[in-house]
């Protein structure tokens, strides 16, 4: 059981921030992933706690013991650190047994020999895989080459468990059930645990917490539900959810709610958590899950908007349709069950669920 701090923590690769000023608390038994696009510093920031990267500056801190500080010249060893660290590539060690590829972590931590044993069989069978103890890798399947690599962590009761993209090697149906699997033996354990991932599905099924990294930094920590309805800027609205933004102006505000003409006499009511005023530019959001296809036109009622688009594309998604919607020059994508032929179409969607945030300039994708 374990609290992780980090304090100020910064890791420079000459140039490039790679982690920038990073505050955090992980709370003990608390499951907490870092989400963001490649690049924004998710590997560097797990790898500064496992102690493989030394950081720029900061202190990192597990219940009261001091894994680094800067300022001190302190830095723990990464076998004193105690940290399971699970990759993306979990490269077992071939020419070994499974047994062989446990008892390795024991052997360095100078293990008696005769208490090895049991601990290889427990960790094996928290993974459900005890009966295949004598087997290579190659006889193994990927998810089951995956099971033996964290049980290879499992085995010296890490303090804390450290993922990176564990299941990215594992295609999409078998991922989902080592997802739930992993949730449970996360839970059952309560072991105080950092996932990094790219994939937002995996974020919000897993996390008690999200911490969405952009350029080093954390753009929004908070609950999955939080950041799934109230983004904080523009970067979480679109990484999570892949949303639809219409750029437009204020043209009349209150508290929580904004008018904002999105051009070609659109105007669309959104909510908003930022005091804008009229005039200010602006972006909406909207999820393609939130928008429905209507049969009625004309100003927002009842806290609903309608907007008239026209139908630019289509593809069959299996159980619905992608449709790309042309709203005033702007694209806007959309999913649902309805089978529609291309041409004009009116769409409506409600205030809750579109949000306008300042217009920074920066577009999602443009590094800052
Ligand atoms: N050893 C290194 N030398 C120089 N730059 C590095 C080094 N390691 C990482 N970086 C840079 O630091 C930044 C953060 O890298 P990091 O590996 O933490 O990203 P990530 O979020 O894990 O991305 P991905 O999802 O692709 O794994 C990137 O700009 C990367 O190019
Ligand atoms: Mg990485």
């Amino acid at each position: 059981m374990a609290k992780l701090e980090l304090q100020n923590l910064c890791k420079y690769f000459g140039d490039v921030k790679a982690v920038d000023n990073i505050d955090l608390t992980v709370e003990d038994g608390e499951f907490l992933t870092f989400l963001g696009p490649s690049g924004c510093g998710k590997s560097t920031t797990l790898f500064a706690v496992a102690g493989l990267d030394e950081p720029t500056s900061g202190r990192i801190l597990v219940d009261d013991t001091i894994f680094y500080d800067a300022q001190e010249k302190i830095s723990v060893v990464p076998e004193r650190r105690n940290c399971g660290l699970v990759f993306q590539s979990y490269a077992l060690w071939p020419h070994m047994t499974v047994r062989g590829n446990l008892s390795f972590p024991l052997q360095i931590r100078k293990i008696p020999k005769s208490e090895q044993q049991k601990l290889i069989v427990d960790a094996l069978e928290l993974v459900e895989m005890e009966s295949y103890i004598d087997r290579y890798p190659h006889e193994l399947s990927g998810g089951q080459q995956q099971r033996i690599a964290l049980a290879r962590t499992l085995v010296y009761e890490p303090k804390l468990l450290l993922l990176d993209e564990p299941l990215s090697n594992l295609d999409a149906k078998l991922r989902n059930r080592a997802r739930r699997w992993l949730k449970k033996l996360q839970q059952r354990l309560g072991l105080t645990t950092i996932y990094v991932t790219h994939d937002q599905s995996e974020a919000l099924s897993l996390s008690d917490r999200i911490a969405v990294m952009n350029n080093g930094r954390f753009a929004q920590l908070d609950t999955p539900e939080e950041i799934y309805r109230n983004p904080a800027d523009v970067f979480v609205a679109d990484f999570i959810g892949a949303s639809n933004f219409l750029d437009g102006i204020v043209v009349q505000s209150s508290e929580d709610e904004v008018i904002v003409d999105v051009k070609n006499g659109n105007t669309v009511t959104a909510t908003t958590r930022k005091a804008l005023a009229k005039g200010d530019a602006v972006r909406v959001s909207l999820r393609p899950e939130d928008i429905q296809f209507s049969e009625q036109s004309g100003n927002p009622v009842d806290g609903q908007n309608t907007l008239s688009t026209t139908i630019v594309g289509r593809d069959y998604l299996g159980s619905r349709f992608q449709y790309f919607l042309d709203v005033g020059g702007a694209e806007v994508r959309i999913e649902t069950e309805d089978d529609r032929p291309s041409g004009d179409a009116t769409i409506s969607f409600s205030a809750a669920n579109c949000i306008a945030f300042p217009d920074d300039g920066v577009s999602p994708d443009s590094p800052k």
